[in-house]
């Protein structure tokens, strides 16, 4: 029933990924052996575009489903750095630049970014519309501040797919081997941005709404100022409370930095902490 609501091209294409379990079930009720019909793949026959990510960190992190969509692709668009680390994968594919934060009003919104933004609306539609394959490349969860989120609004008429992936949130747990909602005093956990530095007031009242409950905050740090960040935490959380900090999470140079808000500015005092960390705080650390 639900099929009947579904666009034409995304209608076949269900119908294709089933229809090797309609085969399956026919030769059951038939008695045949074998079944010769191969479903096609999903994205060979008809336009399509993909959100994919390519997880996080290292790339044996990235799903079977994920490598299979970027390999069958036609077009892929994707940052320098992707694109560099994924460079055998997209040999012989047509790659263009895919920004950060196109198509938000987040975006820079610069000259250099409307005319990335020109170049993906007409490179995507006429590619989708010649039933071509476009891949947009992200990292991490692309549903947690990720950076390509956009594409996804501005293409809202081509049904694009997300093909999920591993977030740093994800594999600084694993890093920190602990059972985030167990434990402790704290059930909740909190996912959020650390506050700008520039924004004093906002960030003394985030985290005094926050800072309420005591969940476990997990801080994707974004460029953020550390030292702000922790003195602002201070405020609202015990200075023994437990606080990690997961680097490079998922990839060979990870690394776990576990303190309490008192001792974590002595502990990292003089290390520049890279782009790639997350701040972990809350009981379920003891
Ligand atoms: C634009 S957000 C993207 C998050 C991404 N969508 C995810 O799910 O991991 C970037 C922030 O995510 C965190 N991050 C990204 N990669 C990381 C990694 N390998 N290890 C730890 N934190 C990471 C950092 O806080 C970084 O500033």
């Amino acid at each position: 029933m639900t099929l009947i609501a579904l666009r034409p091209a995304i209608l076949l294409r269900t119908l294709a990924a089933h229809s090797v379990i309609l085969l399956w079930c026919v030769s059951l009720a038939t008695g045949a052996s074998e079944t010769t019909v191969e479903a096609p793949s999903p994205s060979a026959q008809y336009g399509q575009l993909f959100l994919v990510s390519t997880g996080i960190g290292d790339l044996d992190n990235m799903t079977l489903r994920a490598r299979d969509t970027i390999a069958e692709a036609d077009i892929v668009f994707g940052m320098k750095r992707l694109r560099e680390q994924l460079a055998e994968l997209l040999q012989g594919k047509d790659t263009y630049e895919a920004g950060h934060g196109l198509f938000r009003t987040l975006g820079r919104n610069d000259e250099d970014q409307q005319e990335l933004e020109a170049q993906a609306r007409q490179v995507i539609r006429a590619a989708v519309a010649d039933g071509k394959s476009v891949v947009i490349l992200d990292y991490g969860d692309p549903m947690i501040y990720g950076p390509q989120s956009g594409y996804l609004q501005e293409f809202a008429d081509l049904d694009p797919v997300v093909v999920p992936g591993l977030s740093s949130f994800n594999a600084a747990n694993a890093a920190l081997g602990r059972a985030i909602v167990g434990g402790g005093k704290s059930q909740g956990i909190v996912l959020t941005s650390a506050p700008r530095e520039t924004d004093e007031a906002a960030r003394q009242e985030a985290f005094a709404r926050l800072a309420k409950a005591k969940p476990t905050l997990v801080l994707f740090t974004m460029r953020s100022d550390f030292e702000h960040t922790i003195a602002a935490l201070g405020r609202w959380y015990p200075a023994d409370t437990p606080i990690a900090i997961v680097t490079h999470a998922g990839d060979r140079q990870q690394q776990v930095i576990t303190a309490t808000l008192a001792t974590i500015g002595e502990q990292i005092k003089g290390r520049e902490l890279p782009f790639e960390h997350l701040i972990y705080v809350g009981d379920f650390l003891r």
